[in-house]
Formats: C-alpha cells, sequence, structure tokens
C-alpha cells in the first residue's frame, strides 16, 4: 500500500498533507525517514512513526453507536440526520455504513463498520446473529402471545416470521417485553405485536450477539469496539475469518 494512502485511511493526515508531511521529514518507516509520499510499504509489518508517534494499522473500525429517536440509518438524506452524522471524524473511515437498520423512532445499539463482510455475516439469518430489543407496549402481554412468538409467527400480509424469543420483563401500567430476533424484517417487532392485538410504543434494541449496549453511551454517542467485542457479536464465526 501507498504510504500516503496508508496514512489517510487511517484518518492519519489527508492526502496532501501525507506529501508535505513525508517531504518535511516527518514520517519514518521502520526507523528511516521516508520523503516520498508514494512509496510503498507493508501496512501489516512496516512501523510507521509519524512526528515520531507510531501510526497503529487497523484494516477497518467498528462503531458502536446508541441511537436516538429521529435519527435514520442510512448514510446520507436530505431531512434527516443520519447515524452517520454522529460519528466523530476521528472514528470515520470511507466505506463506513450502518450494519442493519433500525426504525427512525427505534432508539439504541447500532453498529457502523467499513467491513463489508463483518456486515454481512451479522445481518444474514444463516449466521443466527441473535438482536435483542427492548419494548414498552400497550397491552399487557399474555402467555399465548409469547407461544405464537416462539412458533414462528405469521405477520398480517401472510409473512411467516422465524421463531423469535419473547419475556415478559415489566407488568402493570407500561408493560415491557423483551424480544429476541434472528433476521430483520421491516418493522418486523411492531408488525409482530400489531399481529397479536398488541402496540409497540417505543422500542430500543439492547444487544446484538452476546455484546450489549455500553450502558456509558448515552443517546448519540458512540464509541470503537474492542476486537473482543466484535468476537462476542459473530460468537465463534469470528475466528474463521
Ligand atoms: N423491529 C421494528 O419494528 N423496528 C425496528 O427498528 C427494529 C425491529
Amino acid at each position: 500500500m501507498r504510504l500516503d494512502r496508508f496514512l489517510t485511511s487511517q484518518n492519519a493526515a489527508t492526502r496532501r498533507e501525507a506529501k508535505e508531511l513525508c517531504r518535511a521529514g516527518l514520517v519514518r518507516v521502520n526507523g528511516e525517514p521516508v520523503r516520498d509520499a508514494s512509496m510503498n510499504i507493508d501496512p501489516a509489518a512496516d512501523m510507521v512513526l509519524l512526528r515520531g508517534v507510531p501510526v497503529e494499522f487497523k484494516e477497518h473500525l467498528y462503531v458502536m453507536l446508541n441511537k436516538p429517536q429521529g435519527v435514520i440509518c442510512a448514510t446520507e438524506d436530505g431531512r434527516h440526520q443520519t447515524v452517520l452524522d454522529l460519528v466523530p471524524p476521528e472514528l470515520y473511515r470511507r466505506g463506513m455504513a450502518p450494519a442493519g437498520r433500525l426504525d427512525i423512532d427505534t432508539e439504541g445499539f447500532v453498529l457502523l463498520t467499513d467491513d463489508g463482510d463483518f456486515a454481512h455475516r451479522m445481518l444474514s439469518p444463516k449466521h443466527h446473529v441473535p438482536k435483542t430489543y427492548q419494548a414498552v407496549l400497550e397491552h399487557p402481554i399474555s402467555s399465548e402471545e409469547i407461544k405464537v412468538f416462539c412458533g414462528g409467527i405469521v405477520l398480517s400480509d401472510g409473512t411467516k416470521c422465524l421463531p423469535a424469543q419473547c419475556r415478559i420483563v415489566q407488568e402493570g401500567d407500561n408493560p415491557l417485553a423483551e424480544v429476541v430476533l434472528y433476521e430483520g424484517k421491516y418493522h418486523q417487532i411492531k408488525r409482530m405485536f400489531e399481529a397479536v392485538g398488541n402496540h409497540v410504543e417505543r422500542l430500543k434494541r439492547i444487544k446484538i450477539g452476546g455484546l450489549e449496549l455500553d450502558p456509558n453511551l448515552l443517546p448519540g454517542e458512540c464509541r470503537e469496539m474492542l476486537h473482543k467485542e466484535c468476537g462476542l457479536i459473530l460468537g465463534s464465526n469470528l475466528s474463521q475469518k
């Protein structure tokens, strides 16, 4: 990989800055100053220092966002703020996109990455990555509804859902249920509850695979995910990469 491309891909400099920094002798590769930004390096093996500070090589970035209501899961939109607008420049990568969508009024865990292969494995029903949601409901949930969800509910338009898990978290005035899905159909949880005569008042995704949304992230905040957290999302599948 060209040195200037390496520096831009790691958010260390713009292409132009990379050229100037090299010319000024501020970039070293394996200890030697390199004045030609077009030089090829091996990002996995070579040690690049910028102003004496190592530039760590990360092939991809994985970001955990606590999506607030009113923001859409898209890379651009003329009317609404998008999840990418909430990613600070130092965590942004070219090609970054949300892995899957939450509705505009759904809150919670959205993963953004420039690793299309990872996103595909996280979303494909074939890989069975569970997504866990908390739903505030209009009516208390019955054990009959739970049974129907477990068996794979058929929605009003005839769409057949995969078996899901459902448990009651809170009864009373603001009934709260936790639902685990292994797929992501359009408005799925809202339509599942509509199909049994209930209504979702508020929805939040709290977990993807074995990884919970970081409780320290306020709505609208995000942070980089650790390698082991990516592993918790895909489970044992990560080691196959
Ligand atoms: N199910 C829904 O109805 N909406 C979402 O955003 C996610 C799951």
